[in-house]
């Protein structure tokens, strides 16, 4: 059996040995009668569907009561998936607990930081810590395990589903008795974990762990080191939760890979997924276009991938077309949703995959678009599914490439997204994944492929590292930025970077902390702007949300924008500390994707990363790159609602509709061309 992509992908029913990009979506054929199942199975084969997630909320139907169980009309689907060539990635169920088992147990609902029950009525009302949840979901898992994990449509587990999507946070007893071993764990006496939660302030010194408490709703701010560590914690207690699923499943079947979907997406910052990535066997992510940031589609896709490590991943869910759960529902554009598709793949899924298949009738997401829609196969949405099922089988051949490095990154930091946004800040205006794809989008407008990598990502692969406010700093991550910019790199970070350590303790001495020497500057007060004022920079650019008041204390320091206005006037606003062949540069002032545009250039030349697009299309086209054993594969991504002339790239066009006038990329088009090495 040749192995493309090695064992940690899909086991693939039949000639594994076959290239082939993965295609389906989520089916709920509980929600149809047997007739339906039938017209879905053809219509899948029509569309060019190889797979589905299945049995994602069913528990209730696969058991009924406690000790009923139900699995034939599963099998029946499992059966006839089977024998249409459609290979299954097979929940284990767990996902949304049936009514008897809340009815029997309320002790698994989750509780707000208001000590607030949340009933049962919508979905994933059980506490990640809850041991009697684990009990019974534990059995679900076993029993589909045992029942089929030998079924030859099986091509993966799905652990759950989107976990953390809604009860990350929950404060109860069970979550009190978890955390406080979780801290035990961390600080092995209490006396550790005082000092680290620096207690000695408003009298919240700890004679005990039993007095130990998550940070429920209190009198005033609750303490900050508390609450981040909750976070960690409440990160760590779903990862164990997977663990605890994946040991079942591994157990009882050894051979089948195992998965579960992340949210690398918008503002789903409870789990920290850089941290999670190795949990799985392979990465899984969902992702939904939020509305006018196709940016931040392309900027979670770019992070997921390197969370893969580079190695495909598989695109879980996203969407045909609107959403329910935004205040405005738009319908996707003419080959927006086929551009949200590809530009995945470009970032290295090799799995395209859909919430939902068929539009469901009733239920909360009935206005939430599928691959069938309300108006059926004889509907626009239906032919762009089976066209973009076509396009993923022309590109086939890049199954099992890899992403090709970009020359710079931008780092992510899920430490420093928690704490800088926690209360009782110089500004609660701050926001941190914000200021990333502030970046990202310069990256794009100026034409450059960027990486979105991780913290603990291997800095030195990079010429150019941007590190938006890397708000905690350890000191071990100040050593790696040190010894990255003595090896020749190129460092820049912003406004409330190098504040604080890892018990969100600020470093003393003036700001930024852990970076002032690296960075060759210090600063004594923040400086905050309102909201709506300004402050005008010499490079012509302007910033809000931040300034500093900079003293320069390196001679090696070069000023390269000062306040024109403002409380700073006169004073550096960016800097850079030239370090040998490396440097490292500071950005004291929120510029937003525009301002940072003749930053970016300065930043680009300084460290010589190059576009690797003709400049003309610069902004226009935006570039990702695959590469196997004897070629690259180059996405030209059109970032515009026209057409874009592309000259002077070449190589061997892979889909088709870019070919209808030479390299010309029609709004929202993507054209993937094989270049050989
Ligand atoms: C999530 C869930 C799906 C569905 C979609 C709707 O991704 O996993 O079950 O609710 O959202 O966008
Ligand atoms: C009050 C309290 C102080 C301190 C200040 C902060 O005055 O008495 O302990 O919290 O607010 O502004």
């Amino acid at each position: 059996m040749a192995a493309i992509h090695g064992p940690r992908w899909l086991r693939w029913p039949s000639e594994p040995a076959r290239r082939r990009l993965a295609y389906g979506a989520d089916y709920n054929p509980e929600q149809w009668p047997r007739e339906v199942w039938e017209e879905d199975v053809l219509a899948m084969r029509q569309a060019g569907v190889n797979i589905v997630s299945l049995a994602i909320f069913s528990w209730a139907r696969l058991q009924p009561s406690a000790d009923r169980w139900d699995f034939g009309w599963l099998d029946q689907v499992m059966d006839l998936l089977h024998a249409h060539g459609i290979a299954v990635d097979l929940a284990t169920a767990t996902a949304s607990p049936p009514p008897w088992l809340t009815a029997a147990h309320p002790e698994i609902l989750p509780v707000g930081h208001d000590g607030r029950t949340l009933w049962p009525g919508a979905r994933q009302h059980w506490r990640p810590t809850s041991p009697v949840f684990r009990e019974h979901a534990l059995r679900l898992v076993r029993a589909m395990a045992e029942r089929y994990g030998s079924h030859p449509a099986l091509a993966a587990w799905h652990v759950n589903n989107e976990l953390g999507c809604h009860n990350v946070y929950d404060y109860s007893d069970d979550a009190a008795t978890a955390f406080r071993v979780w801290l035990r764990e961390r600080y092995g006496t209490v006396e550790e974990l005082n000092r680290a939660w620096a207690t000695s302030f408003w009298s919240q010194a700890y004679g005990d762990w039993a007095e130990i408490l998550p940070p429920r709703l209190a009198a005033s701010y609750p303490n900050p080191t508390q609450q981040l560590d909750f976070k960690r914690f409440s990160s760590d207690a779903l990862k164990h939760y997977l663990r605890a699923e994946r040991e079942v499943l591994t157990e009882l079947t050894p051979d089948i890979p195992v998965t579960t979907n992340f949210m690398v997406m918008g503002d789903t910052k409870g789990m920290n997924f850089a941290d999670w990535a190795r949990e799985v066997d392979f990465v899984s992510n969902d992702h939904y276009l939020l509305d006018g940031e196709r940016d931040e589609l392309s900027f979670s896709a770019n992070l997921t991938g390197r969370l893969a490590n580079g190695d495909p991943w598989f695109l879980m869910e996203h969407s045909t077309s609107a959403v329910n759960w935004q205040p405005v529902n738009l319908a996707k554009q003419p080959g927006g949703m086929v551009r949200d598709s590809l530009t995945h793949v470009a970032y290295g899924a090799d799995a395209v995959c859909f919430f939902q298949w068929r539009q469901s009738a009733g239920g909360a997401e009935k206005y939430h678009s599928a691959m069938v829609p309300h108006a059926g196969t004889d509907s626009e949405v239906f032919r762009s599914v089976v066209d973009l099922g076509a396009t993923l089988e022309a590109l086939a051949p890049i199954a099992g490439t890899r992403r090709r490095r970009a020359q710079a990154a931008i780092v992510f930091d899920w430490d420093s997204w928690w704490a800088s946004e926690l209360d009782s800040h110089p500004t609660s205006r701050l926001r941190y994944r914000q200021e990333a794809l502030d970046w990202y989008t310069a990256f794009a407008a100026a034409g450059v492929r960027v990486d979105v990598i991780g913290s603990a990502g291997e800095f030195a692969h990079y010429d150019l590292l941007v590190a938006p406010i890397l708000h905690v700093v350890p000191q071990a991550l100040a050593d790696r930025l040190t010894a990255y910019v003595g090896g020749g790199g190129h460092l820049v970070t912003t406004y409330f970077s190098g504040i604080v350590n890892e018990h969100d303790h600020v470093w003393l001495g003036g700001y930024p902390g852990a970076l002032r020497e690296l960075l060759g500057l210090r600063i004594e007060e923040f400086g905050p702007l309102r909201d709506g004022d300004r402050v005008h920079l010499d490079l012509g650019v302007s910033g809000t949300l931040w300034s500093d008041r900079i003293d320069v204390t390196d001679p090696d320091v070069k000023i390269v924008a000062s306040y024109t206005s403002g409380d700073h006037t006169g004073r550096p606003a960016i800097t850079t500390r030239l370090a040998g062949a490396g440097s490292a540069s500071y950005v004291s002032t929120r510029l937003g994707p525009d301002g940072l545009g003749p930053v970016l250039a300065e930043l680009l030349a300084v460290s010589g990363v190059r576009p690797e697009l003709p400049e003309a299309v610069a902004g226009a086209v935006e570039l990702a790159v695959r590469t196997g054993d004897d070629a690259d594969y180059w996405f030209l991504i059109n970032r515009t609602d026209e057409s874009v002339a592309v000259d002077g790239v070449t190589g061997e066009v892979l889909r088709a509709p870019c070919l209808a006038e030479g390299l010309t990329l029609g709004p929202r088009e993507v054209c993937v061309l094989r270049r050989p090495h």
